[in-house]
């Protein structure tokens, strides 16, 4: 482990003015707030890198955010941040830099560690992938039978396959080749089925995306469709429909994967944080090279915000920091985010693995175990869906729920009076949230006494609104940007390392275990009472059909 120096936040000055601070704002009111300072909309809307960031429903007032700010000062966020893009190896546990800032460095910028000019690398591999989607998009790249290729599929799991799934949807608009792009990432076989059943081998692309090349779900699902296409092509065909996204070049060697298709990252990306690296393959191929170096443009221009924006205005630090607030002071366990484009649908779970395999810790740093909470739950859905599923819970329900609420001003579909439309219901959801309508006015309504509580929004259920011009890929990548530097922000508080996540390592022992004996009865079941159960069980049905 490296020497870091951690800080417990709750022995700061600034987190014991905010445990004042929580009293004070428990004790009133969204209401309240608006009402007592009618300065409040613009003195907590932000702007930056084409995001505009309302907090003002948020259950803060001045104060809080001083003291926050206090808070990341006291914890050395700034130090932290720029230790990272210096290049430093902030990844303790796993003795690593953390470096995806690199990836959208631009050509002209340099970085030079152990004697190595990072943006020189990076921009040889972008060249690389740039150059093959080139001849894939304009057709020079053909199956084995001479055919062009017209369906990629992306075989990865997590960090190699969420960002680029979202990214492909996200993205839809901006596809400039006539590709479809499919993606298998559970090892459940019927993914693997549904694309060898619907798609033809001559002319579809498979990537092999893994940072490892040893996660068992994609190793699985690269055998079968290395199979599908050794079987009905040949295995000569190999090379014309596989690539292979890796660090692990040895492995992708053995795959039988030429050293051409092969492209490299490197130990310094996290897996959650490499979808601007070679594992954007499928993106790239999508929206071609110049829309790629628009979707790095927009990730860059946020690191420069967040490395140069003072800390006030900084709108990853703030957004940070109002997930430690609600987290520690307030008892909040989650975070809904609502992207009010359907083109976002998969935002969402690209967000759960960003934020809580990052921040999903119990330790920090150097080992003790923490005191206090850290690692909200993210999840969530496209409005309006979600209005018509879950929303009663965050309107009338009993747990604290900060929403993150995300917009888009210009319409995504021809349909502009359906934008008219959701836009509406994006803004008075927020406004819904924090207002409320009070037992009086449902009663002043004409509504039967017996049924007014019913129907009583108590408001002061808060949300951040975020509205960006148009979905495209710039406005992605300062998007994607915008979460990882929150998530950045909220670990250097808390003082855990985001980086690693040996959390995973426990169950993919045990299935490795679990899975020897499922499928060899000889295997004596030495497991708890219940884990046997289900292996018998599981044995039992096996014989019926294996
Ligand atoms: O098991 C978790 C994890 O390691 C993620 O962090 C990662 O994104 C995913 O598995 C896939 O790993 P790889 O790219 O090495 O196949």
């Amino acid at each position: 482990m490296i020497d870091d120096q951690v800080i417990d936040p709750t022995t700061t000055k600034a987190w014991k003015a905010l445990e004042k601070d929580a009293k004070r704002i428990q004790a009133t009111t969204l209401k309240e707030l608006f009402a007592n300072d009618p300065d409040r909309a613009s003195r907590f809307h932000f702007e930056g890198a084409g995001i505009s960031m309302d907090l003002s429903k948020n259950l803060i007032d001045e104060d809080v955010v001083t003291h926050l700010l206090d808070l990341a000062h006291e914890t050395k966020v700034f130090e932290r941040r720029d230790s990272m893009f210096r290049g430093e190896r902030i990844n303790n546990s796993e003795n690593r830099r953390v470096l995806h800032i690199a990836l959208r460095l631009p050509r002209s910028a340099q970085l030079v560690l152990d004697g190595e000019d990072i943006v020189a690398e990076v921009h040889a591999t972008l060249d690389q992938m740039g150059d093959f989607a080139d001849e894939v998009r304009d057709g020079r790249w053909k199956g084995a039978t001479g055919k062009r290729i017209t369906d990629v599929v992306n075989i990865g799991i997590g960090g190699s396959y969420l960002g680029p799934e979202m990214a492909s949807l996200a993205l839809r608009r901006s596809i400039s080749a006539p590709l479809a792009a499919h993606f298998i990432a559970n090892v459940d076989g019927t993914d693997t089925e549904k694309i060898t059943s619907t798609l033809d081998p001559e002319t579809t692309l498979f990537i092999v995306a893994s940072k490892t090349f040893t996660t068992l779900e994609t190793m699985t699902n690269a055998t079968m469709a290395r199979d599908w296409i050794a079987s009905t092509l040949g295995e000569e065909a190999i090379g014309n429909h596989f690539v292979a996204v890796s660090t692990n070049h040895e492995a992708v060697q053995a795959f039988g994967i030429a050293d051409r298709a092969m492209f490299g990252f490197w130990d310094w990306v996290g897996g959650r944080y490499s979808m601007d690296s070679a594992i954007g393959l499928s993106t790239m191929l999508l929206i071609g090279r110049d829309g790629f170096a628009e979707l790095l443009a927009g990730f860059h221009e946020v690191d420069q915000l967040f490395c140069s924006a003072p800390a006030e205005q900084n709108l990853p630090l703030l957004l940070g920091l109002l997930r430690v607030w609600y987290d520690c002071f307030l008892g909040a366990q989650t975070i809904g985010v609502m992207p009010y484009s359907s083109d976002l649908a998969r935002f969402p779970a690209y967000l759960q693995q960003l934020q809580m395999e990052s921040n999903g810790k119990r330790v920090d740093r150097s080992g003790k175990a923490l005191s206090y909470q850290s690692g909200a739950i993210f999840w969530g859905e496209p409005g309006t869906d979600g209005q018509h599923s879950f929303y009663q819970l965050l309107h009338q329900g009993t747990k604290l729920i900060p929403v993150d609420f995300i917009g888009f001003l210009q319409p995504l579909s021809g349909y502009h009076a359906s934008h008219d439309l959701l836009m509406a219901n994006l803004i008075a959801q927020a406004q819904a949230l924090a207002f409320g309508r009070s037992a009086e006015e449902v009663a002043a309504s004409g509504v039967e006494e017996w049924q007014v509580p019913f129907r009583t929004f108590t408001g002061n259920k808060p949300s951040t609104l975020m509205l960006l011009d148009e979905l495209t890929p710039k406005s992605l990548g300062t998007l994607v940007a915008l979460y990882e530097h929150d998530v950045f922000t909220q670990g250097a508080v808390w003082g855990i390392d985001s980086f690693d996540q040996w959390g995973v390592e426990l169950g993919k022992a045990m299935a490795t275990s679990v899975s020897g004996a499922l499928t060899d009865e000889s295997v004596p079941l030495n497991y708890d009472s219940s884990t046997n159960a289900a292996i018998e069980r599981y044995r039992a049905s096996r014989r019926r059909w294996a």
